[in-house]
């Protein structure tokens, strides 16, 4: 059947910030609002890829609810999506364990994400001892999970920003060696396509040359979906740019400016690319302050009415609202991943 089904996730690691936004969940949102009848969203809040670093058992079950939270907050609506936890669908690391058994040792290794959470440099061969020591084996085989939670609801579509690129190529590689080696190459998994996200990636207001991240320490680097008006106002007031006081788009010269013109066109209504947006506030002629007044104005008519919705839905019912939408979508996700489990063991021989 040629019908579209479209997954990707996201870690329950704190409020989502407007990097995610941009590249993450508008995107997740336009895909559902654009949606043929007859296709599958769903939307899963990734647990088991959060446990991969340390984390706080009563902090992991609030930052599960506050993403539930924010992703109905961004307009995602559970009628048309499923929104669950990953640890709600079993399936996901049954999955898991059969793909590892045909996945690479050699091709993980060459991943990145690993490397990047560990703070080591990408050359692998770098990896002594006690880096080895601090490696978990489940940081290590993460991508192996990701192909899982893709393959296992024979996903077609996954929308996902430039970060994610080489772990979807993993995913696919997953696929194709499933069905060549249990299917005699027949299509038991799907390998899924992937739909970029159009935004470019949003930079660090405090470090503009590092992306914009939950795990910066320096708060003032990003916007939160839940800030307030004045605090948007005074972050984008705040933001790092340099002492040429005219407004011009050059991404290697003035990481900042350009930072800022891209923050504002990812939200103008008319489309304006940056380049247009620094040339209609008046070039050489307009001043940084100009600009950010601009940026905070635009952000200001979005963000703030994300944050009242968000905690509507937090205190909705008393809280039972959103154990609600989880349990029903967790419900539709466990179907569909049951359906490819029993393709995959009658392959397989389980
Ligand atoms: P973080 O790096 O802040 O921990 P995640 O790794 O949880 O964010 O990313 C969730 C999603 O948001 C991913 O799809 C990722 O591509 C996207 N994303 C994260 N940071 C940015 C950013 N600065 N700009 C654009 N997209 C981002
Ligand atoms: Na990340």
């Amino acid at each position: 059947d040629a019908a579209t089904v479209i997954f990707s996730g996201i870690q329950p690691t704190g409020i989502p910030h407007l990097g995610n936004y941009l590249g993450a969940l508008q995107n997740w949102r336009r895909l559902q609002d654009e949606a043929q009848p007859g296709a599958k969203l769903l939307y899963s809040i990734v647990d088991l890829h959060a446990i991969t670093l340390p984390q706080q058992a009563p902090m992991l079950r609030q930052w599960k609810r506050e993403m539930l939270a924010a992703l109905l907050a961004v307009g995602l609506d559970p009628a048309r999506s499923s929104i669950f936890y990953q640890s709600s669908v079993p399936a996901h690391t049954e999955l898991m364990w059969i793909l590892s058994c045909t996945a690479s040792m050699g091709y993980l290794s060459r991943m990145t994400q690993w490397k990047s959470k560990l703070h080591l440099s990408d050359d692998a061969s770098a990896l002594d001892e006690k880096a080895k020591a601090s490696l978990k084996l489940g940081l290590f085989s993460y991508p192996v999970l990701q192909a899982a939670d893709i393959l296992v609801h024979r996903a077609t579509h996954v929308p996902v920003g430039e970060d994610q690129r080489q772990h979807l190529e993993f995913a696919r590689e997953c696929a194709t060696n499933f069905n060549h080696t249990f299917g005699a190459g027949s299509k038991l998994l799907v390998p899924p396509e992937t739909i970029l996200s159009p935004a470019k990636r949003i930079m660090s207001l405090q470090t503009p040359t590092s992306k914009m991240s939950k795990s910066d320490t320096d708060p003032r680097s990003r916007i939160l979906l839940t800030d307030s008006a004045e605090e948007i106002h005074k972050k984008i007031m705040a933001a790092k740019t340099d002492s040429t006081n005219a407004v011009s788009y050059d991404r290697a010269a003035r990481p900042g400016v350009a930072n800022l013109l891209e923050l504002w066109a990812s939200f103008d209504a008319r489309g304006r690319g940056p380049e247009m947006l620094a040339e209609e506030l008046g070039g050489q002629k307009a001043s940084l302050k100009d600009l950010k007044t601009s940026v905070a104005d635009v952000l200001v008519e979005e963000i703030p009415a994300i944050g009242v919705r968000y905690r509507e839905f937090l205190e909705k019912d008393g809280g039972r609202y959103l154990d609600e939408v989880e349990e029903e979508g967790a419900r539709v996700a466990r179907k569909s991943a049951d359906e490819t489990m029993e393709i995959v063991k009658r392959a397989v021989g389980l």
